[in-house]
Order: structure tokens, then C-alpha cells, then sequence
């Protein structure tokens, strides 16, 4: 049986790709930081990304065939007012995991944003020029860059992605329209943000086929068709059969998000089609895949009409963030 090490256990993206990749056949470690980590039959290993030594002992001890790196500060507005903090995880955590990917001779899969892109065009492409609008987007791009300098090209896989799901702590876009549009709450969302938002239990299943078959190269993998936050509010009311009478379309301009955001960060996943098995669903479709693969937890809202607010990056927390 393969061992994998996903750092992140205690994320959204960590928690279903252990469990996925466990049905796939892996033996899966899992590193934890702030947040106890508790997946069936994955054991944890402590691990600070900011720590060199033990990001080496977590290697060295684990010993694993592929290494899935999604642990990261994701909370775009945070990594906007915490710049050196968000370097030294999401920038230096990953080359100082990527170089001891190296030495253990693993197969690396980078976990990287839509938010690389400057958010003009949309629509973007593997091949296409990244250019952050934000410094978490760039912060991601650099950890891009950090890691494919120290594996070889056949051994690293960068997926860029825009997902969402349930969340424990009731952050993201998603779980902000189920819980507001639940409570029978107004929900304002930006009818000018775009992405291509993917639920987070095809993502895994994608994920788990690029260790299988150790595709390298650059993934991008989202959902088959773009749509605005305002959309994905709407569809969100329709398939979980909730009043979408209560979602209003804003400008972005109107809703004091705190740091930049890009406009289209849209993906073309062609060449992922190409390359998968696992199909890559539209928004309608893959929000229904979630509301039966997926667990809901309960989000906390508060009186009134709700706003999107900050958070996490996208609706796929890009329509989830
Ligand atoms: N969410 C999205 O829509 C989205 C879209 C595109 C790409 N991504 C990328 O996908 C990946 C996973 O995202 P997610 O939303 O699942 O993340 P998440 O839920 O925010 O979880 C992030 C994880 O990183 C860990 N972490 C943070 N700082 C750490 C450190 N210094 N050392 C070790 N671990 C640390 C956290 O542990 P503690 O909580 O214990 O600190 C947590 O387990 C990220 O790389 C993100 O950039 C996310």
C-alpha cells in the first residue's frame, strides 16, 4: 500500500481528501497545527510549516510515496494585513515541505488558487500568465514557483482550483448562503465576482487520480461552467430547495470586502477533461452532487440581511471565499 502525507488535516480540502484517498488504497498521514485533527484511520503528525525541522521530521518519519501540500493560510483579507506571516507559510512552509519531498523522492501535489490570476479575462488556461491581484494570490503563485524549482518535472503536480464545502466554523460563501438563506435571511452577493466553483468531494476524487497515476504538470481544476456569487447564491436556493427570493444582486463595490478581489478568475478546465477520468461537473450539477456526497454543518448567522463579508477565498469559497 502507498503512504500520503496531506499537511492540513484539519482544512476543508485535508479532511476530504484523507478520506478520499483512503478509499483509494493510500495510507494517509495527516499533519496537524492549531486545530486537532480527527480523521478514522488517519494517523496525525504535528507539523508548523514555519518550522523547518519539523516539516523534515515530518518527511523523514512518515517516509511517504506522495505528499499533497494544502495546508496554507487561505483567508484572503488576512494574508492582505499579515504579509510576512503569509510568506512565511504559504511561501517558505512549501519550499522548506517541497525540498524534503525531494530528498524522500515523493510525488508532490501543490494545492494553488484561481486567485494567481489578476482576474481580467477569466476563462484562464494551464498556459496562461499569472498575475496576483492579491497578496495571497501571490503568495501562492511564489509557493508555485518555490516548489517547482526544487523537484524534478516529473515529480510535481500544481492544481489550481476553486472549491467549497461544508466548513466546522461556518466560514466560506457556501455555508453563509445555507445558513442565511435556512434562517429565511436576506443574502446580498456580488453579481460582478466570477469563478468556477467545484464541490469539494470531486476535487478529492480528481486529486486522488493525479497521486494514482502521478500526473505532473499543471491542473486546473474547477467546475465545468463560470458563474457570479450572485449565481451561485441562486443556484444554492434552488437545489437545496430554499427561497431565492431572499438573494440580492450587489456590486462588488458596495459590499466593503476588505482587500481586493479579482473580477473573473473563471478556469478552463479542457485540458483537465483531457487528462481525467473524474468528470468535472457544472454548478447546478455539482452542487446536487454535494447536497448528497456532502455533510452540512450549521452556520451562525445573525439578524438581518447578510452580507458577503470576508473570509476564506472564494463561492467556491472563490464562490466559497
Ligand atoms: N478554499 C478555497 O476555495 C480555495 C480555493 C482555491 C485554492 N485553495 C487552496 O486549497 C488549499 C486548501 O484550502 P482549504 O480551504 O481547505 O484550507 P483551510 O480550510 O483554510 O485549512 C488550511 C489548513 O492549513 C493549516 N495551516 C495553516 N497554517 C499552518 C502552518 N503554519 N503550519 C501547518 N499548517 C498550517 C491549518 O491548520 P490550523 O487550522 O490548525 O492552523 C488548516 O488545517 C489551500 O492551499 C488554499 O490555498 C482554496
Amino acid at each position: 500500500m502507498k503512504t500520503a502525507l496531506v499537511t492540513g488535516g484539519a482544512g476543508l480540502l485535508g479532511g476530504y481528501l484523507a478520506r478520499a484517498l483512503s478509499a483509494g488504497g493510500f495510507a494517509v498521514h495527516l499533519t496537524a497545527h492549531r486545530t486537532p485533527v480527527s480523521v478514522a484511520g488517519c494517523p496525525s503528525i504535528g507539523l508548523d510549516l514555519t518550522d523547518r525541522r519539523t516539516v523534515e521530521a515530518a518527511v523523514e518519519d512518515v517516509s511517504p510515496a506522495v505528499i499533497v501540500h494544502t495546508a496554507a493560510i487561505t483567508d484572503v483579507d488576512h494574508c492582505q494585513t499579515h504579509r510576512d506571516e503569509a510568506w512565511r507559510v504559504n511561501v517558505c512552509g512549501t519550499q522548506y515541505l517541497s525540498r524534503a519531498a525531494a530528498s524522500a523522492g515523493a510525488f508532490f501535489i501543490y494545492v494553488s488558487t484561481d486567485h494567481v490570476f489578476d482576474g481580467a479575462t477569466g476563462n484562464y488556461r494551464e498556459t496562461d500568465r499569472p498575475a496576483p491581484a492579491n497578496w495571497y494570490g501571490l503568495t501562492k503563485l511564489v509557493g508555485e514557483l518555490a516548489a517547482s524549482r526544487c523537484l524534478p518535472e516529473a515529480d510535481i503536480a500544481i492544481v489550481r482550483t476553486s472549491f467549497y464545502g461544508p466548513r466546522r466554523d461556518g466560514r466560506g460563501f457556501f455555508g453563509r448562503c445555507l445558513a442565511a438563506l435556512g434562517a429565511g435571511q436576506g443574502l446580498e452577493a456580488a453579481d460582478d465576482l466570477f469563478s468556477s466553483p467545484l464541490p469539494v468531494t470531486v476535487l478529492a476524487k480528481a486529486m486522488v487520480e493525479l497521486a494514482g497515476r502521478r500526473l505532473a504538470g499543471i491542473h486546473h481544476i474547477a467546475g465545468a461552467d463560470r458563474s457570479s456569487r450572485y449565481e451561485f447564491a441562486l443556484a444554492v436556493a434552488k437545489v437545496y430547495g430554499l427561497d431565492a427570493s431572499l438573494v440580492r444582486p450587489r456590486p462588488a463595490k458596495d459590499l466593503n470586502l476588505p482587500g481586493p478581489r479579482p473580477r473573473d478568475v473563471s478556469l478552463c478546465v479542457r485540458q483537465a477533461q483531457e487528462r481525467l477520468r473524474v468528470r468535472l461537473p457544472t454548478l447546478v450539477n455539482g452542487l446536487e452532487e454535494m447536497a448528497v456526497s456532502g455533510t452540512v454543518t450549521e452556520g451562525t448567522v445573525t439578524e438581518g440581511t447578510v452580507t458577503e463579508g470576508a473570509a476564506t477565498e472564494g463561492a467556491g469559497d472563490g464562490a466559497g471565499r
